[in-house]
This record gives structure tokens, C-alpha cells and sequence, in this order.
């Protein structure tokens, strides 16, 4: 029998889908290694050359920058002129593909490797449960500091510090902040060099993000910001904070509720929390036409909420969504939430919230 329910063109269509996939998912790898490579930045500043003359700029072997080339040609992200054999990476590329322009996509695209390498671990925890914890992620934390400079700490001045009321003449004359899940420190640090009256702290988990963080405010020789290995769940510290952030930390959290309570309680009465995390929904159905749902949901099931399992955590995970956000921030203690959304950042969103 015939059945007459199937959807041929539907098939067509889905199957046409699949072959764009794959080449997308080869040029973002692509574009992670040609960033690595530092390509982009030297081809932005070459005219139409050569591969070997592109590979004696970047420094690289010929051949495989060639093929790479192979790639970005036929994946349209650089021309080709078959006649001189030459390549040319288009300005109007270049301003996405660098870090001069707007914004470097191709940092991004790091994350593709970083993620997909543990993958062997994460099929396990799918037949066994449990989770992939930081450790087994050796690039995670470099990347993350190229993404978050691009995103926290270009945007601290013009667009994050504006949304708390007062905020800057506070600084400028004198108050305590501290970072919560603070990394590799950037934020505190370029805060710390602009307001030399307030003293900043970060606390972290990750030894090697502290060590570095360290390292980068002893080279600035700053004096008024400090980091330590702490677990943001056992925080410690009461009233003790004018200004608490933290930047895409709660939701990969083992206890995000005893960070938040600890965050709550480390607050002067009259502080302000500022947090960036994931923007989106915690309901599927509302996440359809976000801009990058399926990206968010893959960072989340290969990091986000795997590392929280790992520590025997809620497992939250990226798209915990900001309807659980600001529910959670009532639980520990903030009566008043303000969310907002940042044109310079549409990854995330931005709670202010305060007691
Ligand atoms: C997604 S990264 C963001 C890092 C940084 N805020 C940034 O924007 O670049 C999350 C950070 O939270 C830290 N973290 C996770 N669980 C933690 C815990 N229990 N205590 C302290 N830090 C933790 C990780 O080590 C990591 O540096």
C-alpha cells in the first residue's frame, strides 16, 4: 500500500538541509583553526595573495594553509582569483573575523573543538549519567577569556555600568566589588584600572584562571583588586559588598541556589547584583526562533550542564531560561529584579537586582 501521508518534497528539503549542515559544521571548524592560526588577522591586512605568500606572512606551512583555503573559498568566507591563484579575505568579512572589527566571530567558533573533544565522555554519561567536570576541558577557560572580553569587558563602560543607577560615581569614589565565577579575572581587572578609588575581588574555582588572573593584575601593577580559589556556594561573607557581579556563572553551577543565597548575604543592604547570563527561555517551544537555540543547547549539554553534574549538581544547564532566573533570585532574597537585554550582547541577559 501506498502510503500517502509521506512528504516527498518535505524529504527533499530536509535531506538539502543535512548537506548545508555539514558544510557549515566543517567551515566553523574551519574558522576555529584559521583563528588559532592567527590567519584572518594577517590575511586582513594582505591583498590578493598568494597561498605562499600568505603562509610566509603567517608564518604557517604552505600546504595546509592551501587547503584550508580550499575551505574558506568554497565555503564563501574568502575570494578566490583562479587566473593569479590568489586570495583575498573581504574587509566586510574581516570586521567579523578579527579582532579589530565589531565582533570576532571566528574566537566563537573555538568553542566547536573545545567541546566536541569530549565528546567520547559525554556518549558515556548519556548510557551512565554522572558528568564531564572542568578538568577534562583544557582549552575551556582561554577560550572563554577571548569570548568574554569581546562581550563583558568592551561593553563594561558604554552599556553594562549604565544599567545600575549611580553606579559609575559610586566607583569613582569608592566602593567593594567582588566577581563571582570571575575566571580569568578580566572584568575586575579592567574595572580596577578605570576606578582606582574601589577595590575589586574575584573568586573562582579554577586554580589555573586564578593563577592567571594573578599574573595579569601583578603585570598591570594594580593594587586594588584581589583573586582566590573559592567555591562560589560557600562564600562566607556578610554585608561586606557594595557591587556583586557575575558573568555567565550561575547557570553551570552545582549549587546555583547556594550561590545566589551566599551572593545575597555577602550584599550590603543597599548593594546591587549585577548578573550576566544565557538569554532565552527555560520552555523549549519559546526557544524556536532564538537566534542561536541550537547552539545554546549544545554548549549546554557539552559543558554547561554536564560540568554541574560532574560535582553532583542541579544540572541547570544554559537554557535554565530567565522565567527560572528571577524566580531563583526571589528565593534568595532579592525583592527587586530588573532584566535586561543589551544590543552589544544578545547571548545574554542582564538581571540587576537588589535586596
Ligand atoms: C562560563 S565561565 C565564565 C567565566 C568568566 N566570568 C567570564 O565571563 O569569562 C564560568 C566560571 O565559573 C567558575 N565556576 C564554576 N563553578 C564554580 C564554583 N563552584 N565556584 C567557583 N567558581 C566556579 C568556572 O571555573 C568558570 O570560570
Amino acid at each position: 500500500m501506498l502510503d500517502t501521508t509521506f512528504d516527498q518534497k518535505k524529504a527533499e528539503a530536509f535531506s538539502e538541509s543535512m548537506v548545508d549542515i555539514l558544510n557549515k559544521s566543517a567551515i566553523a571548524l574551519g574558522l576555529s583553526i584559521g583563528s588559532r592560526c592567527g590567519l584572518f588577522e594577517v590575511m586582513a591586512t594582505l591583498p590578493e595573495s598568494t597561498s605562499m605568500r600568505i603562509a610566509e606572512a603567517a608564518n604557517l606551512n604552505e600546504r595546509y594553509v592551501r587547503e584550508w583555503l580550499g575551505t574558506m573559498v568554497t565555503g564563501r568566507v574568502v575570494n578566490y582569483v583562479p587566473e593569479t591563484r590568489t586570495y583575498k579575505l573581504p574587509e566586510e568579512h574581516a570586521k567579523y573575523l578579527t579582532n579589530e572589527g565589531d565582533y570576532n566571530f571566528a574566537t566563537g567558533m573555538q568553542f566547536v573543538p573545545v567541546l566536541a573533544n569530549i565528546e567520547d565522555r559525554l556518549v558515556d554519561c548519556f548510557h551512565n549519567g554522572g558528568g564531564v567536570p572542568y578538568s577534562a576541558y583544557p582549552r575551556f577557560h582561554e577560550v572563554m577569556a577571548a569570548e568574554s572580553a569581546q562581550t563583558v569587558v568592551a561593553g563594561l563602560e558604554p552599556f553594562i555600568i549604565p544599567l545600575v543607577p549611580g553606579l559609575r560615581e559610586k566607583l569613582e569614589a569608592g566602593i567593594e566589588v567582588l566577581d563571582v565565577g570571575c575566571g580569568s579575572g578580566q572584568a575586575m581587572i579592567e574595572l580596577a584600572k578605570r576606578f582606582p578609588n574601589s577595590n575589586f575581588a574575584g573568586y573562582d574555582f579554577s586554580e589555573q584562571s586564578i593563577s592567571r588572573a594573578q599574573s595579569a593584575a601583578e603585570s598591570d601593577g594594580l593594587k586594588n583588586v584581589r583573586f582566590e580559589v573559592r567555591d562560589a556556594a560557600a562564600i562566607g561573607e556578610t554585608e561586606a559588598y557594595d557591587l556583586i557581579t557575575s558573568f555567565d556563572a550561575i547557570h553551570d553551577q552545582a549549587k546555583p541556589a547556594a550561590m545566589l543565597a551566599g551572593i545575597s548575604k555577602a550584599l550590603k543592604p543597599d548593594g546591587t547584583y549585577l548578573a550576566q547570563d544565557i538569554a532565552g527561555s527555560c520552555h523549549v517551544e519559546k526557544n524556536l526562533e532564538h537566534p542561536i537555540g541550537p547552539w545554546m543547547y549544545t554548549i549546554s549539554l557539552t559543558h554547561c550542564m554536564t560540568v554541574s553534574l560532574a560535582y553532583g549538581g542541579d544540572g541547570l544547564g544554559a537554557m535554565w531560561g530567565e522565567e527560572t532566573a528571577v524566580r531563583m533570585l526571589g528565593e534568595a532574597g532579592f525583592a527587586n529584579v530588573s532584566v535586561n537585554h543589551l544590543d552589544h550582547d544578545f547571548m545574554n541577559t542582564y538581571y540587576v537586582a537588589t535586596k
